[in-house]
């Protein structure tokens, strides 16, 4: 391996080792305007957060553009809170801060691992809420107009694990910034099922960030003892003709009812039904207690995991006839791309 390169393997929270030519790292508004008159490639790059959403595929990764901006700043506004925090910061801690300071609404997304400058790219969510929920504005550094840019939360076009960050603005900047507004007036959501046992009356927002960091864990296995990315692949979306389809044969597959009509089903159901949940193959595998999670047991390639992940699409589309998508990005020497284009060249 050539001397200059760059292992990546702790950047990534699948411990892949991978090796870039270039990590600039952001600490500043001058770095960023230095990063959009540099010689940076239209899209040869990937910018990285905390590397827990990736996936690189091959042994060689482009240049890495990393965030590390820092500060969170608290306002009161009325009834709500305003805060403004900086992109590099973590997303966990800012829910511990906010909890720690009464700042109540953010408990269902504890434990997400990551950071707050991911988090409105995917629209991060769990337990029955998302990040768009909370999000006033995002603060993004425009490469062509070398400037930062406000996009209120419709500007976003946020949707389940997507936004204009992964469409129309991808390669384009770099998040800087996001604005929460958090009202004051708190409610809990008991929706999901898990928290739906916990008592609505008497519930506090630390109650309930203290059980969805119990059941996280009790599904989810810490990257640093079992490398992972959380939920490989997206929950499909069907529309309600497709889903009445599947339940004539699969009655019982669980399923979410959408605003537009169309119903979401669980993806780790499919895997587990198409005989696929605990399965290892070399290296890497299907995790024992959710089988929406690819695990590396240790010296897995990036490789070894798209090509556990698309043997993991076959049997699902062979047995349901549904494709699933990766939530995961992933990542070739040359940018990202998607499954598709990894296997045709
Ligand atoms: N299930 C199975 N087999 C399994 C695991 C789950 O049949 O191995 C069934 C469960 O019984 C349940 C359903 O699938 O009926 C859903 O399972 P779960 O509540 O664990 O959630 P999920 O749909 O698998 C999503 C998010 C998670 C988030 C949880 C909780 C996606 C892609 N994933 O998982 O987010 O933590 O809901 O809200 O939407 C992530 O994005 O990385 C992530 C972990």
């Amino acid at each position: 391996m050539n001397r200059s390169l760059l292992s990546l393997a702790q950047m990534n929270s699948f411990a892949i080792k991978a090796y870039t030519p270039q990590i600039m790292e952001i600490n500043s508004k001058e770095d960023l305007y230095n990063l959009s008159t540099s010689t940076l490639h239209p899209t040869n790059f990937y910018i990285l957060g905390e590397g827990s959403n990736t996936l690189f595929v091959e042994e060689m990764a482009p240049t890495i553009i990393h965030m590390a901006l820092k500060g969170i700043k608290v306002e009161e506004i009325d009834d709500f809170y305003r805060l403004t925090v900086a992109a590099g910061e973590n997303w966990h801690q800012l829910v511990e801060f906010c909890i720690e300071n009464q700042i109540n609404g953010l408990e269902n997304l504890a434990l997400i691992p990551g950071s707050v400058g991911a988090a409105p790219v995917q629209n991060i969510g769990a337990y029955g809420v998302e990040f768009a929920d909370f999000c006033e504005s995002v603060t993004w550094f425009d490469f062509a107009d070398k400037c930062e840019k406000k996009l209120t939360r419709k500007d976003c076009l946020f949707a389940y694990r997507n936004s204009v960050f992964k469409q129309a603005l991808k390669h384009k900047g770099v998040i800087t910034a996001v604005s929460l507004l958090i009202a004051k007036n708190w409610q809990p959501n008991l929706s999901y099922a898990g928290l739906n046992q916990l008592p609505k009356e008497s519930i506090n927002a630390k109650a309930i960030m203290a059980e969805v960091i119990r059941l996280r864990q009790s599904k989810l296995p810490d990257p640093k003892e079992l490398p992972n990315a959380g939920s490989f692949f997206k929950n499909p979306i069907l529309s309600l003709s497709r889903y009445t389809e599947l339940t004539k044969k699969y009655a019982n597959v669980p399923h979410y009812h959408q605003k537009n009509g169309d119903i979401k089903v669980a993806a780790a159901w499919l895997i587990e039904q198409a005989g696929l949940k605990g399965k290892r193959r070399g290296n890497v595998g299907i995790h024992v207690n959710q089988a929406l999670v690819l695990v590396n047991y240790g010296n897995g390639t990036g490789a070894e995991l798209f090509n556990l992940a698309r043997y993991v699409q076959d049997k699902v589309y062979k047995k349901f006839n549904i494709k699933i998508e990766p939530e995961v990005r992933l990542i070739s020497s040359t940018g990202e791309k998607s499954m598709e284009e990894f296997q045709h060249g």
